[in-house]
């Protein structure tokens, strides 16, 4: 592992460093507007959301690394307060990418960047028409976290307001295939969340999970199942019983069950030894075919050799 201290490194490479490791980053299209009413539109991907009640955002417009300087966004929360966060999706990402040209503060990034300002109903700041979820929000808290190039400065805001277009909504929920956001990595490239690099992880099932320390060792330190397969069979209440997986392989009926699972259950109902390596390919094979039910007989029978 390389091991960094961000101290010993330059500004510049530490931003590096931290794009790169935390991210995909969300990216919030923040509308503001100054005291004399220019309007300002940044993305800004130093964002999320921090609570529900009451709903918290928080950006971070920051110094800039080249001059030290503040953006326009943060002189305007600081003068006004207020702001609209819009999220980015795929169709305006070029928009996007113009609105966050280094332009003079006079210059109205809405018509620079071609988006359609919105009059919003709680904020004087203008909503982007285009971006298909936006959130009217008051600065509760601007916390600067340093006074040096590159330095954050975290607007903490509260959403008085949401705005959701209908045809990104499935079931009264926002429908991630239809909102197709976009993401910042590092350098210049991003995410889609699209379907080829979206999945589906169901949140834990057990209050009480069997966890690691429930698994045999041979599993622990197999060398054939992933991280990711070995979780998923620690992610169970309660393993079944050697009693339970010989009479329920002895119930088997071909034709449900792979060649392997079907070779493994004669093994079951002769009672013959397994190895540690028979084991781990048939667990992993099943899970394979997500099949944790059979994974998870596998290895209880396995523990009675190992
Ligand atoms: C996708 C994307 C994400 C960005 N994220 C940030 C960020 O989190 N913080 C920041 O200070 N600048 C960020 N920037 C750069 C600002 O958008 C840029 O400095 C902008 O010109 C600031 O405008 P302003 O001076 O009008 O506020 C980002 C730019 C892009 C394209």
């Amino acid at each position: 592992m390389l091991t960094i201290n961000p101290k010993e490194i330059k500004q510049s490479e530490v931003q590096k460093w931290l794009t790169g490791g935390v991210a995909p980053r969300p990216i919030a299209l923040v509308s503001t507007i100054s005291i004399d009413g220019i309007r300002n539109l940044s993305p800004f991907s130093f964002f999320n959301s921090f609570g529900s009640n009451p709903p918290v955002v928080a950006f971070s417009p920051s110094r800039r690394g080249k001059d030290n300087t503040v953006k326009d966004t943060y002189n305007n929360l600081v003068e006004t307060g207020e702001c609209v966060i819009h999220a980015v999706t795929i169709d305006i990402v070029q928009q996007m990418n113009l609105a966050s040209a280094e332009v003079p503060s006079d210059v109205d990034e809405f018509y620079l960047a071609g988006f359609t300002p919105v009059e919003s109903q709680m904020v004087r700041p203008f909503r982007v028409k285009e971006s298909p979820f936006a959130m009217e929000c008051k600065v509760i808290q601007i916390i600067e976290l340093g006074g040096s190039n590159g330095s954050g400065n975290l607007a903490i805001c509260e959403v008085l307001l949401f705005h959701i277009d209908e045809n990104v909504i499935t079931n009264n929920s926002i429908d991630p295939f239809k909102i197709r956001h976009t993401a910042r990595n590092s350098g210049n490239w991003y995410t889609i969340a699209d379907k080829n690099s979206m999945y589906e992880l169901p949140k834990p099932k057990f209050d009480n999970p069997i966890g690691y320390y429930g698994l045999p060792a041979f599993i622990k330190n197999s060398k054939i199942l992933t991280a990711n397969h070995i979780a998923r069979l620690a992610h169970v209440d309660k393993l079944p019983s050697i009693a339970e997986v010989e009479e329920s392989c002895n119930n088997m009926i071909s034709g449900d069950y792979s060649l392997l699972q079907m070779e493994f259950k004669d093994i079951i109902s002769a009672g013959k030894p397994v190895t540690i390596n028979e084991c781990e390919q048939i667990i992993k094979s099943a899970l394979d075919s997500n099949d944790l039910d059979f994974a998870l007989k596998a290895m209880v029978y396995a523990g009675k050799f190992i």
